[in-house]
């Protein structure tokens, strides 16, 4: 099979542009991104404490924590304002056909 390793977590219409959708995959939660058609994966709690950032706001590529207003770019993980100052883990992620493909962390 093409996509060893990925496995079907959404359906891509399921997420306009703009925005996101948290899908549990084993025991991790992860967040699903729409930034203007491209579908990026990062984990869906915050760095910071525990929060669900898919119930914060996505802003371009920057998601927002509802929590305490720390924010993190979702293509990268890369904390963008505090307090969020750890990066949080970012997924590959696949489109086949209208299935949303997500596969193992960066790096
Ligand atoms: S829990 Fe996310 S910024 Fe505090």
């Amino acid at each position: 099979m093409p996509n060893s390793g990925f496995a079907k977590v959404a359906q891509a219409d399921e997420l306009s542009p703009g925005q996101m959708k948290m899908v549990e995959v084993g025991n991790e939660q992860v967040l699903l991104a729409n930034v203007e058609g491209t579908i990026y994966a990062c984990a869906d709690i915050c760095s910071h404490a525990y929060a669900s950032l898919s119930e914060g706001d996505l802003t371009g590529t920057e998601v927002q924590c509802p929590l305490h207003g720390g924010s993190f770019d979702v293509t990268t993980g890369e904390p963008m304002s505090v307090p969020a100052e750890e990066k949080i883990k970012t997924y590959e992620v696949r489109i086949s056909g209208k299935d949303v493909l997500l596969g193992p962390a960066k790096e």
